[in-house]
């Protein structure tokens, strides 16, 4: 079991983390939260690579600190940015990672065809990574992770770049790896880890704000989403009584898919069942930017012709 316990971080004066408490079992867990949100310096964190300003953090009733190398032997990480010689071959990077390892030529060279052959680059292998597109450096960045069959698999974005098939291929391989180990992935797209992550974390204000089974974190909102078509002339006043989760303009209106908290509905509301990007959008909803953009782009009724626009 990996342990957070009242952890925060500072850079400078500025609190990025704070109290932050979290345990860890084997299966998949979804860091979830918006743009500098503290996700990479949590898990830069749980990789021993930062250590917290105030609080600990340990693996199996041990510091990670104290089991030092102990730790690292134990443990995976892809980092959100990772470097790389150019002109390596994904073969001669992962071979080169794994003497770092201490690994034998061997065991090393075995392990490393097996990996990249997982992620779907057995044929490039041998081709320099200067050549690669950036989801095929990423999918080198998952494969080095796995190089020494880690228990604690930490993954930071490791979806960026990714086309849909090879998503889908990640997430099988998820699953797969969570069954016997801890893994910890962040991300900011809701689909990663709606399907595959046994837990959800967010995070907001520097604070855990739930960590919970993707149908509870969704249970928030149970019974508070709705959608309506609202008439043009209705819309701007619509959108500032009710948090919008997304809208679409049609011919006639506007279809809009909206958060009510309070105890009134009307006849015309379609009650929906909340999805993990519901919550997210309302999560972190962000009124500033919102009246930003309206004053920047300012929504004109939409003619005939021009439905299906989605905003
Ligand atoms: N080295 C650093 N020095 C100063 N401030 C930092 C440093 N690294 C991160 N921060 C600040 O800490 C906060 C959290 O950053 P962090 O990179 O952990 O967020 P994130 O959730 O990973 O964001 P993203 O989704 O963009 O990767 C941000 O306000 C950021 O500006
Ligand atoms: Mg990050």
């Amino acid at each position: 079991m990996l342990t957070v316990h009242a952890v925060s971080r500072r850079y400078g004066n500025d609190l990025a983390l704070e109290g932050i408490d979290l345990s860890f079992e084997n299966g998949v867990y979804g860091l979830l939260a918006p743009n500098g949100a503290g996700k990479t310096t949590l898990l830069k964190m749980l990789a021993g690579l930062l250590p917290p300003s105030e609080g600990e953090i340990s693996y199996e009733g041990k510091s990670i600190a104290a089991l030092d190398e102990k730790y690292r032997m134990q443990l995976g990480y892809l980092p959100q940015r990772f470097g790389y010689y150019p002109s390596d071959t994904p073969l001669k990077y992962m071979q080169y990672l794994a003497a770092i390892k201490g690994m034998g030529r061997k065991e090393a060279l075995e392990r490393s065809e097996l990996l990249l052959e997982a992620v779907a680059l057995g044929e490039v292998k041998r081709k320099k990574m200067k050549t690669f597109s950036g989801g095929m450096i990423q999918r080198v960045g998952i494969a080095q992770a796995l190089l020494n069959d880690p228990r604690v698999l930490i993954l930071d974005e490791p979806t960026g770049g990714l086309d849909p098939k090879e998503r889908a291929r990640f997430r099988s391989l998820l699953t797969k790896l969570g069954r016997e180990r801890i893994v910890i992935l962040s991300t900011h797209v809701v689909s990663d880890v709606e399907s595959v992550a046994n837990e959800i974390v967010l995070l907001k204000n520097g604070r855990v704000f739930a960590k919970d089974k993707p149908e509870d974190i969704c249970a928030m909102l149970a019974g508070k989403v709705y959608e309506t078509k609202v008439p043009d002339t209705e819309a701007e006043a619509f959108r500032k009584n009710y948090p919008i989760l997304a809208e679409r303009g049609e011919a006639d209106g506007w279809q809009m898919r909206f958060v009510s908290e309070g105890e009134k509905t009307l006849p015309h509301w379609e009650p929906m069942k909340p999805g993990l990007e519901d919550v997210f959008l309302y999560v972190y909803r962000d009124r500033e930017r919102q009246t930003a953009e309206q004053r920047l782009f300012p929504r004109e009724p939409v003619g005939v012709g021009e439905g299906g626009r989605l905003r």
